[in-house]
């Protein structure tokens, strides 16, 4: 596929130096105020200055310079217009309002970490007490940016300038709400729904199993226990375990592990999903501020505000 990664989010927030505490606590490493890198992924997010909470801006990597030239005739070809920029092209989703630039990017490269020996029944896989819990266990770091879940207020035009604009492919719908799209091997590394607002929904992060999901979880909840949204789970769609957190602005931040992966789109079919099944297979039950977060009234309003 000649789009690869996620590359970067940029997030605006009203309290850049509050917000940068919360992804510290998070383990991304801060490089420089505001700006934060994953272990495997570089620098992939930004905090930058907001009136209202956003997503502002999300890079995509591509593997060469005829892959940013069928982006550009394609997103033209939308009547969206385009800006060239040094190493690639920037445009803007109608739907959602997000800038989208598509850069010129080396593939990720993940060393392939051991997996995780678990017991089972008439299974010895380890022997000792479980690596994952051990006293120089290292916490939750994470390996990288993998997906983000935006509402935009036209999903029809924003799923055709991610689809044949951009040149993300589905892997999963919920009805004709949302799609699951993919710009790499992953799942998805976005979902567009239907939102009476555009907003940024959530950030996922991947970590390298379900200890350090809960370790991760422990961490920011010793700290402050209401960053706490919802999990511990897993999604139906996508397969991932989930835990969500909330950053001091109102997005919500995920960590996640063993995703479905999609090397052949041969191989996999996209299916509809409905109900239950379209947010989860198991875990608590997701609370109401989860489906529309408790600030969407005020984000609408921000919207309309001349300070807005
Ligand atoms: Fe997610």
């Amino acid at each position: 596929m000649p789009l690869h990664r996620m590359n970067q989010v940029v997030i605006g927030v009203p309290d850049v130096a509050k917000t940068s505490e919360f992804y510290r606590d998070f383990n991304l490493t801060e490089c420089e105020p505001g700006v934060f890198a994953t272990a495997d992924g570089g620098e992939q997010l930004r905090l930058v200055h907001s009136p209202v909470r956003r997503l502002v801006e999300l890079a995509i990597g591509a593997d060469n310079p005829d892959d940013v030239d069928r982006v550009v005739s394609q997103v033209t070809a939308l009547g969206v217009e385009v800006q060239r920029t040094e190493d690639g092209v920037a445009a803007t989703d109608p739907g959602t309002g997000v800038r989208v630039r598509v850069e010129l990017a080396p593939r990720i490269q993940q060393d392939p970490v051991p997996a995780t020996p678990y017991n089972g029944p008439g299974r010895i896989d380890r022997t000792g007490r479980a690596p994952g819990l051990l006293e120089d266990a290292p916490r939750a770091r994470p390996r990288k940016l993998g997906h983000v879940v935006i509402g935009t207020t036209a999903l029809e035009a924003s799923q055709k300038f991610f689809m044949e604009g951009i040149g993300f492919k589905l892997s999963d719908q919920v009805g004709h709400a949302a799609f699951f799209l993919r710009c790499s091997e992953d799942h998805h590394n976005m979902l567009l729904q239907n939102a009476p607002v555009q907003f940024l929904h959530h950030t996922s992060w991947q970590v390298d199993d379900i200890d350090q999901i809960g370790l991760g979880a422990q961490h920011l909840l010793s700290k402050d226990p209401s960053r706490h949204v919802w999990g511990f789970g897993r999604h139906h769609v996508g397969s991932n375990f989930f835990w969500y957190f909330r950053d001091p602005a109102g997005n919500f931040a995920e960590y996640y592990a063993d995703m479905d992966c999609i090397p052949d789109d041969q191989m996999w079919k996209p299916q509809v999903w409905e109900g239950m099944r379209s947010l989860y297979s198991w875990g608590p039950p997701p609370p109401p501020s989860f489906l529309r977060p408790d600030d969407l009234a005020e984000l609408m309003a921000g919207l309309h505000s001349p300070k807005g």
